[in-house]
């Protein structure tokens, strides 16, 4: 930040003094605004943001520390230095516990009203920059995929080689399994990650103007349309276009869209053919297939989108990974609100991990963020969550595996899930599922001993 970013607020009673610091902070190219009393301070406030209030102690009506208090209420990252003619060391202790960046005492001194004032702005810039940085990480940490079920990961080796090729990727799963994350984890494995990534709800437009907001439009081409715009193929040139809720699309636009996937052109509404230099990522949590043969989806485009599909699992046939995802939304969220870290019951995980989530993992985010904010602890405990959650003791009697997942998981799956339906007996396990009890007990030994990952009956007494 330099002078000339930084603006500046001055308070002073005495419009002598007003005028003469104004004049020296401008001299050195800051923007400075000015108010004779600390209610017109907090007028000009409310209509424009200042990165430090330079502002006079003792001034009629409200005071210097009063106006100080409500700046830190309503902006607590405006940096307040206090000058004061009456300075006692009660008041100077006082404004610094209230949240003053510094005191400087009258008679001023031009050196150091400006040394304090750059040094202000050197704090301002770098508060400024760590918020900046914190969003970023929390961006980042948005786009992380966790996980580590052979569900999971199979999907992302196969997104990871379909990234680099031109090839039109369709996403498909339930909602909230996590497809925009793949479709941008898609982006940033492929040859187009410097490009953008630019992300259009075909489900959230309307119909009527999705054709120009898809491929832009010329001025005039219809009613309303004043001026040229760009569509999101322009705007995505170079990367990546994700058509999120695909099986929304009308019948007309999904002509249109054929028309680019054939050609690899498209006309904006009212203009003249254009080449498309994207990349197309599309997702849907509808079955297409059976969209298809209801005749509501263009076969030829189903073919066209479907070159490589990647199917997002369904959390609840991936319960290995809610621990993980517990772990990673408690540290997000506790984070982002300024509290914690926390730690997770086993109670809590465990009810957690059994719960089906029809909304997946984003169901499972909006419980931990909702738990973050209203835990009064540092632990999150049952209490924390919600009562279909906890109070969730029906016995599961269907387990659902993905495509392609390994036949020794889905035993091991097999037999943890009637193991609990039993409530560990062992022997009726092995009734139910036509093997011996001692290659049960085989295969929890080779299950703890494979992966060193924590089972969920370690501590099932043994029958
Ligand atoms: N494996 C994962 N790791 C971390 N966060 C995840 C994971 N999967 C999903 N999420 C988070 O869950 C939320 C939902 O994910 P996303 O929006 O990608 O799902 P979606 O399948 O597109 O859902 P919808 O069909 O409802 O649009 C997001 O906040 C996302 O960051
Ligand atoms: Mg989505």
């Amino acid at each position: 930040m330099t002078p000339a970013e930084t603006t500046l607020l001055v308070v002073e009673d005495d419009r002598s003094n007003l005028e003469s610091l104004e004049r020296l902070l401008s001299k050195e190219d800051y923007k400075v605004l000015t108010a004779p009393d600390a209610r017109v301070a907090l007028e000009v406030l409310r209509k424009q943001r200042a990165h430090i209030v330079l502002t006079d102690l003792m001034m009629p009506g409200l005071s210097g520390i009063d106006l100080l208090k409500a700046i830190k209420t309503v902006s607590p990252e405006t940096e307040v230095i206090l000058m004061t003619a009456y300075g006692t060391v009660e008041t100077a202790v006082e404004a610094m516990r209230a949240g003053a960046y510094d005191f400087v005492e009258k008679p001023l001194k031009r050196m150091q009203i400006l040394k304090t004032v750059a040094k202000a702005m050197e704090k301002s810039s770098l508060v400024a920059e760590n918020r900046t940085l914190r969003e970023e990480i929390s961006q980042l940490r948005k786009r992380e995929i966790i996980g580590n079920s052979p569900a999971l990961r199979q999907v992302l080796e196969v997104a990871a080689q379909a990234a680099p090729s031109v090839a039109t990727v369709l996403i498909l799963g339930e909602s909230g399994t996590g497809k925009e994350l793949l479709a941008r984890y898609v982006h940033t494995k492929s040859q187009r990650a410097a490009g953008p990534f630019v992300g259009v709800n075909c489900a959230a437009i309307p119909e009527s103007i999705l054709e120009a907001e898809l491929f832009g439009h010329e001025r005039g081409a219809f009613t309303g349309a004043v001026a040229k715009r760009e569509g999101r193929f322009a705007q995505a040139k170079g990367g990546t276009l994700f058509l999120d809720e695909i099986g929304e699309l009308s019948a007309s636009v999904q002509v249109k869209l054929l028309r680019v996937l054939q050609e690899g052109e498209y006309e904006p509404v009212g203009g003249r053919t254009q080449r498309a230099d994207v990349r197309i990522v599309a997702a849907t949590n509808r079955d297409l297939a059976a969209e298809v043969a209801a005749g509501r989806f263009r076969e030829d485009l189903y073919y066209r989108l479907n070159v490589i599909a990647i199917t997002a699992p369904p959390l609840r046939s991936r319960p290995g990974d809610v621990p993980l995802l517990v772990e990673h939304f408690v540290k997000v969220f506790g984070q982002r609100n300024n509290k914690g870290p926390f730690t997770v019951s086993p109670a809590a995980i465990e009810k957690l991990a059994h719960y089906a989530w029809p909304g997946n993992v984003r169901e499972l985010e909006n419980t931990l963020e909702r738990a973050v904010v209203l835990s009064r602890s540092n632990v999150i405990d049952l209490a924390d969550l919600p009562r279909q959650i906890v109070e969730n003791e029906r016995a599961r009697s269907e387990i659902v595996v993905s495509i392609g997942t390994p036949l020794e998981e889905i035993e091991r799956t097999v037999i943890r899930e009637t193991l609990r339906a039993t409530q560990g007996d062992k022997r009726l396990t092995a009734q139910l599922l036509g093997i011996a009890t001692r290659t049960i007990y085989r295969k929890l030994a080779e299950e703890r001993g494979a992966s060193g990952e924590v089972t969920d009956d370690d501590d099932e007494p043994v029958a």
